[in-house]
């Protein structure tokens, strides 16, 4: 795990300015998840710092799988998994989308109950049979067979942008991750 807290070393990065080691790091991590080491890395800053136009240009040029999820400010009550979903949704409307809604259906399927737009009424009311009200420590068990599963044969970078908060500065999150599920199995 590590942060990146935005260097001013004066190195240019393509049209970003002082970026230059920023991306190593993040290059870095991405090799080490290649590796088959999980990277989790966070990139802190305060608004208008330049997270969201860093973790852009390294996603765009990386060659790996990118999920995108956003937190944002809700009213009222709100949907606590909504950045994970979204991150899951965009997975499964990309390339090789079919692959991610079938190893969901396999491995997690607590998770695409959550986006029933992929499942036909009568997978939806089988897996709900299946599931069966269930609890959020088996979410969080299948959310992390997920990830493992989805990067086996290439990694998956998730990237999690987070709201302004009281005590925090905005953050963005980029979990890089592939397991060696892919050697072994
Ligand atoms: N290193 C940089 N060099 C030049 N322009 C930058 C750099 N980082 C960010 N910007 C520009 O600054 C603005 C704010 O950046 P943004 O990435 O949206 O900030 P944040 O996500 O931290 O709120 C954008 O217009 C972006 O293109
Ligand atoms: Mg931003």
């Amino acid at each position: 795990m590590s942060a990146i807290a935005w260097p001013t070393d004066g190195s240019a990065a393509g049209s970003l300015v002082g970026r230059g080691a920023a991306l190593a790091r993040l290059q870095a991590s991405l090799a080490a998840a290649r590796g088959l080491q999980r990277q989790l890395v966070f990139v802190l800053g305060e608004a208008g710092a330049g997270k969201s136009a860093l973790i852009e240009r390294f996603t765009g040029g990386c060659g790996a799988r990118v999920a995108f999820g956003q937190c944002i400010e809700h009213y009222g009550s709100g949907e606590p998994y909504m950045p994970v979903l979204e991150a899951l949704n965009a997975l499964c409307r990309a390339d090789g989308g079919e692959a991610v809604v079938r190893t969901m259906r396999e491995v997690a399927p607590t998770w695409l109950l959550q986006l029933p737009w992929y499942l036909s009424e009568e997978d939806r009311l089988k897996l709900q049979h299946e599931a069966g009200g269930a609890a959020q420590d088996r979410m969080l068990r299948e959310f992390g067979e997920l990830i493992d599963r989805v990067a086996r044969d290439a990694p998956c970078c998730w990237c999690w942008r987070t709201c302004t908060g009281a005590t925090t500065p905005p953050c963005s999150c980029s979990a890089t991750s592939r397991t060696a599920a892919g050697r072994r199995r």
